[in-house]
């Protein structure tokens, strides 16, 4: 079975073509670089218009396949913005309706952590999952997915981008202030755990706050990572010890990360567990993962049967 998956939850626009073997035919996108600020939900959607036509047609060609040889069609259903949702939902039903092929909507999160898990040798991880809009663990456990832990406010990564854009380190934030940290000292800042949840609007404003107030910039970068990092790492290492699984998964944009890479490895070992992380293309958004994880729902559960199903009940 071949699978085309359409992703478009943030400001990524991913097509990718999956065979039900794991072979990855191919992977295609184009990200929205917003001129100034964030991202706004009207104009990625925008962007998903302008670009999936061209990107199944790439996706296709790099696969040297025609449209007829896909057997299924899969798109992010979610988390994400929603008219996003809705361009890339549109765009899922109208290919799957003019090839007459059928269709299948999957989580956009559980996406990341099954690329990671094809990319990897891991089998049953603990996924830290951290990107401009999500911060979750998550592990399968009794039979589905369970998150263990989330941001109660901002994802990690979202803190990074408001951050950098406050501080005139512009857009996304998260490389730069990985490169600023290097040389930075520590200066304390909020450490905010909340059970198994985290939150980090508090620190990022209080990060803001210390550079108006003139507080080295180098220093602040350093001192967010350290205590942004460690936050999720506890939680992660709670998870790990809750479940006693061996392995540890990092996903999502955010793992670009050196140092919080480093500090979850050191925790994994640790617990004499095993660290993985997929290839830099797998952990952002793209298309490839939800053509991979339409493959894995499609096997279990059948496609969508749009009409005769509830579909937003199916999976929660
Ligand atoms: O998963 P992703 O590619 O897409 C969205 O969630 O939209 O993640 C993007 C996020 C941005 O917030 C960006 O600042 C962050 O990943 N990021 C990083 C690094 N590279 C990208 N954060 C920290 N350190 C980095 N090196």
């Amino acid at each position: 079975m071949i699978c085309l998956g359409i992703e478009g939850t943030a400001e990524k626009t991913g097509v990718g073509i999956v065979d039900s073997d794991g072979n990855i035919l191919s992977l295609v996108g184009k990200q929205l670089f917003p001129e100034k600020g964030g991202i706004h939900p009207r104009e990625a959607a925008e962007h998903h218009a302008k670009w999936i036509p061209k990107l199944i047609s790439d996706a296709c060609d790099k696969a040297k396949l025609g449209l007829d040889e896909i057997d299924l069609v899969s798109f992010s259903k979610g988390p994400g913005l929603g008219p996003g949702l809705r361009t890339t939902a549109t765009a899922a039903r109208s290919l799957s309706l003019s090839i007459n092929k059928p269709i299948i909507g999957v989580n956009h999160c559980i996406g990341h952590i099954e690329i990671g898990k094809l990319d990897t040798s891991a089998n049953d991880p603990v996924s830290l999952y951290v990107s401009g809009g999500n911060s979750q663990i998550i592990a399968y456990e009794y039979g589905r997915y369970r998150v263990f832990g989330e941001t109660l406010d901002i994802a990690i990564g979202n803190a990074l981008d408001q951050f950098g854009r406050e501080t005139g380190l512009g857009h996304p934030g998260g490389p730069v202030v990985e490169k600023l940290a290097k040389n930075g000292s520590y200066i304390d800042l909020p450490y905010t755990v909340k059970g198994m949840d985290l939150s980090f609007s508090g620190l990022m404003s209080a990060a803001i706050r210390k550079y108006k107030e003139g507080i080295e910039i180098e220093d602040i970068c350093y001192s967010f990572q350290e205590t942004a990092f460690s936050m999720l790492v506890e939680v992660t290492e709670r998870a790990l010890s809750h479940t006693k699984k061996d392995e540890v998964l990092l996903c999502g944009g955010v793992a670009a990360n050196k140092r919080l890479r480093e500090m979850l490895d050191d925790m994994a070992e640790d617990h004499f567990a095993k660290f993985y992380m997929p290839k830099m293309e797998y952990c952002g958004d793209n298309g490839a993962m939800i053509a991979w994880l339409g493959i894995l729902m499609n096997k279990s559960y059948g496609p969508d049967k749009i009409g005769e199903t509830n579909v937003i009940q199916r999976f929660r």
